[in-house]
């Protein structure tokens, strides 16, 4: 008899966007319905770049909560600080002695969406920096692309493991690294195969779809993200991590949240939006496979393992049924368009 209803430990999300003002108000309690806690990205303008202004953001968090009628408690935002050239060892320290941010977010400059205060040369100028993260066990989150304009764009993550990641994890063997949002079969081979504390987030949009899907009748731009979905044999590479038994391989939706008239735009920005409905797309993706069974580790327990968090107790349920993807959704004065707007699911969460 076929699985109509799933019940796991509740999920987190170890890769999201929530913004700030009106539009963090608008989504955060999509994410707090699904999710116990959620890495919090710190890609803001100005960027987060100190523990005090991570704290400051985390506070905005809280009181976004409050006005949606969040219970306190019930959703806990992680916070991250922005790597940049001027980032000071102290500040590690800080953030590790006072929990103020868990980890380190390195976006190439240049690389996607308000990155160009972004380190420019890791090796050199962070070396600091790294080897007091790799000595007090602070993690670095990898926007793993090349920002060469030269790299085809298909072909950045690929070229990313070659220059940047081989020669970072060789200089700094402990640190642990989070490929965040990979999209290749040669990054998981990659991850899978590495010696060291090693680990990668993976999204909806990179297990459900490939690259077609941003050109099936003409342009889609609600399919753009960054990194950009790749060809079939890349998804099912994805898809395979993710149902395998490798710890290393976890749920980060990079729910990423633009108005409708950014995306679509002469110039759309990138990122799909999933934290209305990131469970039941995971879901679709875990029944296709025919690894449900494996959706609880995946979503609720290899991403805590690794960040040496407890697991949440908590469960939550997944129900087979339709689900209609709403058009858009509201966001402050304008809209949203979530990922896959207007197609049924068949699954629904809580
Ligand atoms: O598609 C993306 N959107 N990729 C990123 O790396 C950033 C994100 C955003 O902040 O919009
Ligand atoms: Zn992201």
């Amino acid at each position: 008899m076929t699985l109509q209803t799933l019940t796991i430990i509740k999920p987190d999300d170890w890769h999201l966007h929530l913004r700030d003002g009106e539009a963090l108000e608008a989504v955060i309690g999509h994410t707090a319905r699904q999710f116990a806690r959620a890495v919090v990205m710190p890609n803001l303008k100005p960027p987060v770049t100190t523990v005090a202004l991570a704290q400051a953001y985390a506070a905005r968090i809280k009181q976004a909560m409050v006005k949606a009628g969040i219970a306190a408690g019930s959703f806990t935002p992680l916070m991250t600080l922005y790597l940049t050239d001027n980032t000071s060892p102290d500040e590690i320290v800080r953030a590790k002695e006072s929990s103020g941010a868990i980890a380190v977010k390195l976006y190439p400059a240049g690389a996607t969406t308000n990155s160009d205060a972004g380190a420019t040369d890791l090796l050199g100028r962070c070396s600091k920096v790294l080897e007091t993260m790799q000595r007090v066990g602070l993690p670095l989150l990898v926007h793993g692309e090349v920002t060469d304009p030269a790299a085809d764009v298909f072909d950045r993550e690929a070229l990313f493991i070659d220059r940047v990641m081989i020669p970072l994890r060789k200089a700094f063997p402990a640190l642990r690294v989070v490929f965040e949002h990979l999209t290749t079969k040669d990054g998981v081979e990659y991850v899978r195969d590495a010696e060291g504390p090693v680990a990668a987030t993976l999204t909806p949009q990179h297990m459900l779809y490939n690259r077609n899907s941003i050109f099936q009748g003409g342009v889609r731009p609600h399919f753009y993200c960054l990194p950009i979905l790749k060809r079939e044999v890349h998804r099912q590479a994805l898809l395979d991590a993710a149902t395998s038994d490798s710890p290393r391989f976890f749920l980060g939706t990079d729910s990423a949240p633009h108005s409708r008239g950014l995306k679509e735009n002469s110039c759309g920005c990138a990122g799909c939006y999933t934290a209305l409905h990131a469970m039941e797309l995971y879901a679709t993706a875990f029944d296709q496979a025919g690894k449900l069974d494996r959706l609880e580790a995946f979503a609720s327990l290899r991403g805590p393992d690794f960040y040496g968090l407890p697991r949440n107790t908590e469960t939550v349920s997944l129900h087979r049924g339709s689900f209609v993807i709403p058009n858009e959704l509201s966001f402050g004065q304008e809209t949203i368009v979530p990922l896959a707007a207007g197609e049924t699911l068949g699954w629904k969460f809580g």
